[in-house]
């Protein structure tokens, strides 16, 4: 019964402590598409992504933004994941006293409504059939949400989250950073496993390595708090061989930080 998503982020604007991070984001992102931003540190890739899922500390100042045609900026955070919005953030916090496999658990019957939780059986299925594609020990399923766990396994164990989650957009934030050469496949390969017209994908990166692993269908340029070019994968390549001075140059933009030299 799902049907394909639709999230349109029109003039986003955002602040946080009253500085402007976000200066008019516009982005689509539909189901089957799979997205790419890169963008010079700070320049307010995190804050798309933490504004999206409604984190309180950032406050929106305009613009709108909508899944399938409902006001996502309207909706609680629980809403937001309800309606199939994603996070597999940058910097995962660890949880101490909650398992991993007690937060999934609670986390996909949060978004399946009183009534409608998932069997336990069911769940043991699913958790350990994503674990073995991921490669991942059983032992994660038992040990304190992230508590101890090295970066790349925090990286895993995010997308191990959206696997077990099934969202209609996932966002995924710097999921390469830290990931040896193997980890970096086998994330991919769980994306990749997800991908179909009812997901869509939009991946916040710095390489372009990640890139030969998941296909991007466009690729993006995140500069002073906005999208300022967009392409299609060769676009990714330029960047990786050339940094991100031609797009200034071609755009006539002077100072690319929003953060360090605000
Ligand atoms: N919670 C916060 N409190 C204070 N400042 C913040 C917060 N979140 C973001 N900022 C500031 O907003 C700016 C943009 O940060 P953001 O994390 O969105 O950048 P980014 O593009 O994701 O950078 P990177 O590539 O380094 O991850 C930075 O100057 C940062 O310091
Ligand atoms: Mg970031």
């Amino acid at each position: 019964m799902s049907t394909s998503p639709k999230l349109t982020i029109k003039d986003l604007r955002v602040s946080i402590d009253d500085r402007e991070i976000l200066k008019g984001v516009n982005l689509e992102v539909k189901g089957g598409e799979v997205h790419a931003i890169m963008g010079p540190n700070g320049t307010g890739k995190s804050t798309l992504a933490s504004a999206l899922m409604g984190h309180p500390r950032y406050e929106v100042t305009g613009g709108e933004v909508t899944l399938d045609g409902q006001d996502v900026l309207e909706m609680e955070v629980d809403e937001r994941a309800r309606a199939g919005l994603f996070l597999a953030m940058q910097y995962p916090s660890e949880v101490s006293g909650v398992t991993n496999s007690d937060f999934l658990r609670s986390a996909i019957n949060a978004k399946r409504g009183e009534g409608n939780e998932i069997s336990l059986m069911k769940f043991i299925r699913q958790l350990d059939e994503k674990m073995a594609l991921l490669e991942m020990d059983e032992k994660f399923a038992h040990r304190y949400l992230n508590e101890g766990f090295s970066g790349g396994e925090k990286k895993r164990n995010e997308i191990l989250q959206m696997m077990m989650l099934q969202p209609r957009i996932a966002i995924l934030d710097e999921i390469d950073s830290g990931l040896d050469i193997d980890a970096l496949k086998v994330v991919a390969k769980g994306v990749n496993s997800m991908l179909s017209p009812e997901l869509g994908v939009l991946i916040i990166t710095h390489y372009q390595r990640l890139l030969n692993y998941i296909k991007p269908d466009f690729v993006h340029v995140f500069m002073q708090g906005r999208i300022v070019k967009s392409g299609g994968p060769e676009l990714a390549e330029r960047l990786e061989a050339e940094g991100y001075d031609w797009v200034k140059e071609e755009l006539g933009i002077e100072d690319e930080t929003v953060g360090l030299k605000a």
